[in-house]
This record gives C-alpha cells, sequence and structure tokens, in this order.
C-alpha cells in the first residue's frame, strides 16, 4: 500500500517512520510513504503557498494551485482517491481505517493556517477526515494519525493480524487487560485466574473485563447483534450489581 502525502512541513514525518512497526513494514517494502513538500508545487518566484482569504478576516487560506498540481503530479493519469484532513471532515475510526488499508494508494493532504481554500474540497477531495473534534495547528499531525493506524490493517504489518482483530472497537468493544511480570508489583497484584492454565476461563475472564469496561465508558459502542447469550449475562449481572449499589 503506497501513502502520498502532501505537506508544507514534510519534516514533521521523520519520527514516525524512525522506529517501529511502521519503520519495518517500510523496510519490508509493505507500505510505502512519500511525502511531497507542497512548496515545490508553488508556482510564483517566492514560492507562496497561502494568501488572505476574499472577504476578509484573519489568517492565511491555502491556495488551490499548488495543491492540485501536487495532486496532478502524484496521479500521473491514475485514479487514487484523495483525503483532505479537515476538522470538518468525517470522523476517523477503525472502520474507515480497515476501509482505506484496502486501497492499493492514497493522497493526504495536510491543510494549515486558516485551511485550505474550498475548491479543494468541492472539486479535488475524495472525502474529507477529521481525527477527532477539536483544532489542531495543521494536518500533519491527523495524517500520522491515519498512516499508524491504516497501516497496521495492511496485511502483515502487524505480525498475526488475529491480533489486530482483537483489539478495541472491532467488535464494538474495548479491548480486555493486559498484564506481564512482575506478578506483584508492589503489592498490586495481577489477577489469579491468568495463571489457572484454564484457556476457556481465561477467555471468559477476559470477555467479561471488556464487556464491563465498554459497558462502564461506552455503552453505546456495544452492538447487540454482536453478543452471545453469556455476553447477555454479564451485562444483566454488571447491570444488578450497579443498582444494588
Ligand atoms: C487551524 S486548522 C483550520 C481550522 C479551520 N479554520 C476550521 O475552523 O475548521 C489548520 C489545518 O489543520 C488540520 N486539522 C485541524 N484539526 C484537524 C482535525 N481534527 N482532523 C484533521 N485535520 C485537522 C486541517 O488540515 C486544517 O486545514
Amino acid at each position: 500500500m503506497r501513502f502520498d502525502i502532501i505537506t508544507l512541513f514534510p519534516d514533521m514525518f521523520g519520527s514516525l517512520f524512525s522506529g517501529g512497526v511502521v519503520k519495518k513494514a517500510l523496510e519490508k517494502g509493505l507500505i510505502e510513504v512519500h511525502v511531497h513538500d507542497l512548496r515545490d508545487f508553488a508556482e510564483s518566484k517566492h514560492k507562496q503557498v497561502d494568501d488572505r482569504p476574499f472577504g476578509g478576516g484573519q489568517g492565511m487560506v491555502l491556495k488551490p494551485e499548488p495543491i492540485f498540481s501536487a495532486v496532478e503530479k502524484i496521479r500521473d493519469g491514475l485514479d487514487i482517491p484523495v483525503y483532505l484532513l479537515s476538522p470538518q471532515g468525517k470522523k476517523f475510526d477503525h472502520r474507515m481505517a480497515e476501509d482505506l488499508a484496502a486501497m492499493p494508494r492514497l493522497i493526504l493532504i495536510c491543510g494549515r493556517y486558516e485551511g485550505v481554500d474550498e475548491r479543494v474540497m468541492e472539486y479535488l477531495a475524495t472525502e474529507e477526515i477529521s481525527v477527532g473534534d477539536f483544532v489542531l495547528t495543521g494536518g500533519e499531525p491527523a495524517a500520522l494519525i491515519v498512516v499508524d493506524a491504516v497501516s497496521r490493517f495492511v496485511p502483515q504489518v502487524v505480525g498475526k493480524i488475529e491480533s489486530v482483530r482483537q483489539e478495541s472497537f472491532i467488535e464494538g468493544l474495548y479491548d480486555f487487560p493486559h498484564y506481564t511480570r512482575p506478578r506483584d508489583f508492589k503489592g498490586k497484584r495481577v489477577p489469579d485466574v491468568l495463571f489457572s492454565g484454564d484457556h476457556k476461563k481465561i477467555q471468559d475472564w477476559r470477555r467479561k473485563k471488556a464487556l464491563e469496561k465498554t459497558w462502564r465508558l461506552r455503552p453505546g459502542m456495544i452492538e447487540r447483534n454482536k453478543l452471545s447469550p453469556e455476553d447477555i449475562k454479564i451485562l444483566e449481572e454488571i447491570h444488578k450489581g450497579r443498582k444494588s449499589k
């Protein structure tokens, strides 16, 4: 899978790609990331990429011409979807990450300042993507999030695809708790069930913990049609326990 990122700050991408799973995926050629400096596509002598907003107001707006030129050059006649990072976009979540990972290529545009000339949204972008209901100073951290989360769904990037499938959100539940050595950390002990050697018991305990946490923090995320009769029993017990407190 190949990502092309258009940005005014190409150096900001070094950190993600210099270590961990993403670095390994790049080295193995499972993913490719090409970062393009928007300024290289500016036509004017002074490499101007932004200008004052028509109609007045604060700040600067990214001009359309360099962005259209960058996308045209990257596409090189191919039909590659273009995503504009924007606080006004569709909320990025694990489903979108999985859908994007099914594409062989995608282009990400990072906005800056007051944002991007509206014609980029109207005539160029396939979709706008938001990483949350807050405003960042630029689209670069958002693009890093997208590349990281999408890469995890690209086959072989994460050692075992089952470990991705078990994680938070996948089944409408948060992940279960994880523990490692030491068994006793300053009196804070790892639950005994994890040493029982009984796989069924451990599995049931993990499911219960995932249900409990999701019910406590994000009850709306639980998808009823994915619950087993045992899950429903567990949830009823949690509910009763709460009522009796
Ligand atoms: C300061 S913001 C512009 C905010 C814009 N004036 C508004 O109120 O919607 C500059 C750039 O940061 C990026 N950005 C900010 N918040 C974001 C978010 N939550 N998700 C994705 N990109 C974001 C976008 O690329 C945006 O063009």
